[in-house]
């Protein structure tokens, strides 16, 4: 069973050299719509949201399920990154869902940007997860033409296990083994 159940979540605050992740509250829902709603970081993701829209959609805690982190800086969130099971089929792909894959996400606020936060707060919650989990891998859907995003999955391990057109564009799907 690699689901994230009620023995393993929500952890205790994980604390890295800079950040904090910890589970969802209702003070994050401010930063969860900005994120939605912005048009550099949907610009691969599909594009931005109406805020209208998320402001009426998104619950009083956003994010309030198991493997959803919001990352912390000098207490503002700065980002998510979610650990989620991993969709059934995405089209396109050849690879067919295992039981209970789960599927690395990340979102941060483009102020964030550039300092090495993604990486900080993505490596915490994959090493968090690795300690749950032993031995589970995690794998990741990105374009190749959001840069940033590849770099961010070379430099987490995450090594290329296809290319595929979906969505009008190049995808990249990889996975990443425990390091445990
Ligand atoms: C993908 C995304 C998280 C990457 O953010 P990022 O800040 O580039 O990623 P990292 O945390 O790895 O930071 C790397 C950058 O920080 C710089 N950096 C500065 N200080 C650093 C430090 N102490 N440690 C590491 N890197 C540091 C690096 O040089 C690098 O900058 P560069 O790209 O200009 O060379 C971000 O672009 C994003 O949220 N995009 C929108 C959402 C998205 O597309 N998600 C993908 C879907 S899964």
């Amino acid at each position: 069973m690699t689901v994230l159940g009620a023995d393993v979540w929500p952890p205790a605050p994980i604390r890295t050299e800079r950040l904090v992740l910890r589970e969802s509250e209702a003070r994050d829902r401010a930063a969860v719509i900005e994120l939605d709603a912005s048009p550099e970081v949907g610009a691969y993701l599909g594009g931005p949201r109406s805020r209208a829209e998320l402001e009426r959609m998104v619950p009083e805690v956003p994010g309030r399920r198991p493997g959803f982190f919001v990352v912390e800086l000098d207490g503002a969130a700065i980002g998510t990154v979610q650990l989620d099971p991993h969709a059934p089929e995405v089209p396109g792909s050849s690879h067919r869902r295992e039981a209970g894959e789960t599927e690395l996400g990340y979102l941060f606020l483009p102020d964030a940007w550039g300092h090495g936060y993604a990486g900080e707060a993505c490596a915490a919650a994959l090493d968090w997860f690795s300690g749950v989990l032993p031995g589970e891998p995690v794998v990741l859907y990105t374009q190749t033409a959001n840069v940033r995003s590849m770099r961010l999955a070379a430099k987490l391990g995450f090594t290329e296990l296809e290319r595929f057109e979906a969505y009008g564009a190049e995808q990249w799907f990889g996975v990443r083994s425990s390091a445990r």
